[in-house]
């Protein structure tokens, strides 16, 4: 194992709450339910793509022009940076600082493959972006997860042949990608959500150095 690709949001820190209480919000605005359960099918998907599945699920897909649909992204990021705007390191989920640790102190490159456009920011907030090789910018990127781009990218930013890296998730879309990439996925939530994944732990307090290296060997048996 090479390098290891990082979602952020819901692995290194919990901001998934903040996206779903933001999207429940707009959502109730446009007489659109967004329950726990539906917004599991949110969890790693781009701005714009979770709007459309939103609406989707209203079934106005085409009662909005793509500029009303911006200013609807814009709004709803409007409102999840005021509820993310307090966050400080100790916002930074169990285990995690000590895995970073181990990975730094194994040479081990760390990319962050999150689809958030406020990665940096967050990170920054967070104080662990010294930490990481490198950021992917999910603008740059051609398809969002569940499709494999920014995990292909993550590898080729880390200098890494894909089946050199293990990918790290709690979304089921973001697991696919992993999956898609051909890379060790190991998910962190829901077993049932996260059934592709290589291994799946209960929370990010199980995620260790020697957890994600047998994960990685045991895809080479
Ligand atoms: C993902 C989140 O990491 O980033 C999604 O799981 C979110 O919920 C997506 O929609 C895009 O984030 P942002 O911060 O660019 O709106
Ligand atoms: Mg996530």
């Amino acid at each position: 194992m090479k390098a290891v690709l990082f979602d952020l949001d819901g692995v290194i820190t919990d901001t998934a709450k903040f996206h779903f209480l933001a999207w429940r919000d707009l959502g109730a605005e446009l007489g659109i339910e967004v329950d726990e359960a539906f917004n599991e099918e949110l969890k790693g998907v781009s701005r714009i793509d979770s709007l459309e599945r939103i609406l989707a699920q209203g079934g106005v897909a085409d009662k909005y022009s793509s500029a009303e649909k911006d200013e609807l992204c814009v709004k709803k990021n409007a409102h999840y940076l005021e509820l993310i705007k307090e966050m400080t390191p100790d916002d930074i989920l169990p285990g995690i600082i000590p895995l970073l640790e181990e990975l730094k102190a194994a040479g081990i490159k760390m990319i962050v493959t999150s689809a958030s456009k406020n990665a940096p920011e967050i990170l920054d907030l967070l104080q662990v972006r010294p930490y990481f090789d490198g950021i992917v910018d999910p603008a740059t990127v051609k398809a969002g997860k569940p499709a494999p781009d920014i995990f292909l990218e993550g590898a080729k930013l880390a200098g890494a042949d894909p089946t050199d890296c293990v990918g790290v998730e709690d979304a089921a879309s973001g697991v696919e990608a992993i999956k898609a990439a051909g890379i060790v996925a190991v998910a962190v939530g829901d077993e049932q959500v996260l059934s592709l994944a290589d291994r799946v732990l209960p929370s990010t307090a199980y995620l260790s150095l020697t957890v994600l290296q047998e994960a990685w060997a045991n895809s080479k048996k």
